[in-house]
């Protein structure tokens, strides 16, 4: 039988708890308008969603790879004050002109697919022209894949000093295969950034809707890549490690 002599702290616990409890407001309805994790599309598709749960409408935001603008396309133009820089156009993502902890979020897709060298890429102008694999040189210091990382990484400590406490970073890439070995992009991409002070909080997957296909098979060794990534993170500095969304 239980004992009925509780001490005074036992008897505060249990009465803070019911109290607890019957603060719980049950709030909202059923939806199945939710932002899913996995996407059969284009990024114009999949960003605004991305956009939509991670970063407040009116928020400060530099998109530090703009290129063509392709994330931006089904987004009204005054739901952000967005800052749109590319390299074509003087504005290296590693030396940004922004004071430091000025930018509510960043979103960074630099070429994710080493430059082969050779003629994997001849007479695909629109890749390289999309890309710029090439025409950027990733100019880092080393190359194939680890000039790709190099590049993330570089580009994410400079959007670390940008952002502000619990901004968010927004990346895309995709993993590759290089020289026959499997490299996950986005595993060393996220090591590489909570050693750099984010959170990795959220990853997207998006599956292309046309089939990609070689000039030469030979025989095949690894899976085909036909998906990349949009990566979430966040900027922690202090206060508590959990994510809370916007209001
Ligand atoms: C995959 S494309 C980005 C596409 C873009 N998100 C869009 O929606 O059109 C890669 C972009 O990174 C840019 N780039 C490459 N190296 C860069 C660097 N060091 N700094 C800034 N931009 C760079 C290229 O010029 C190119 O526009």
């Amino acid at each position: 039988m239980q004992s009925l002599d509780l001490s005074a702290t036992e008897v505060v616990k249990q009465v803070a708890g019911s109290v607890k409890k019957k603060r719980k407001v049950h709030r909202g309805g059923p939806s199945n308008k939710l932002v899913k994790s996995a996407y059969v599309g284009g990024n114009q598709d999949i960003f605004p969603d991305i956009m939509r749960l991670y970063v407040k409408p009116g928020s400060i935001v530099a998109d530090v790879t703009y290129g063509k603008g392709v994330f931006w396309r089904n987004i009204p133009s005054d739901q952000y004050q967005l800052l749109p820089t590319d390299i074509r156009t003087g504005t290296d993502c590693r030396l940004l002109p922004y004071e430091r902890e000025s930018m509510d979020c960043v979103v960074l897709d630099p070429p994710y697919m080493h430059s082969p060298g050779g003629s994997t890429h001849a007479g695909q102008t629109a890749f390289e022209e999309h890309y710029r694999n090439n025409g950027s040189g990733n100019q880092t210091g080393v190359k194939y894949h680890d000039a790709v990382v190099s590049l993330y990484v570089e580009a994410g400590a400079e959007a670390h000093r940008v952002l502000r406490n619990r901004g968010v970073l927004i990346v895309k890439c995709q993993d590759e295969v290089c020289s026959n070995r499997q490299r996950f992009t986005h595993v060393e991409i996220m090591e590489a950034y909570n050693n750099l002070g984010f959170i990795a909080e959220d990853l997207f997957v998006v599956v292309r809707t046309n089939n990609p296909g070689v000039s030469r098979m030979v025989k095949q060794v690894h899976a085909r890549k036909n998906h990349s990534y949009f990566l979430v993170f966040w900027k922690h500095m202090n206060g508590n490690r959990i994510w809370q969304a916007h209001q």
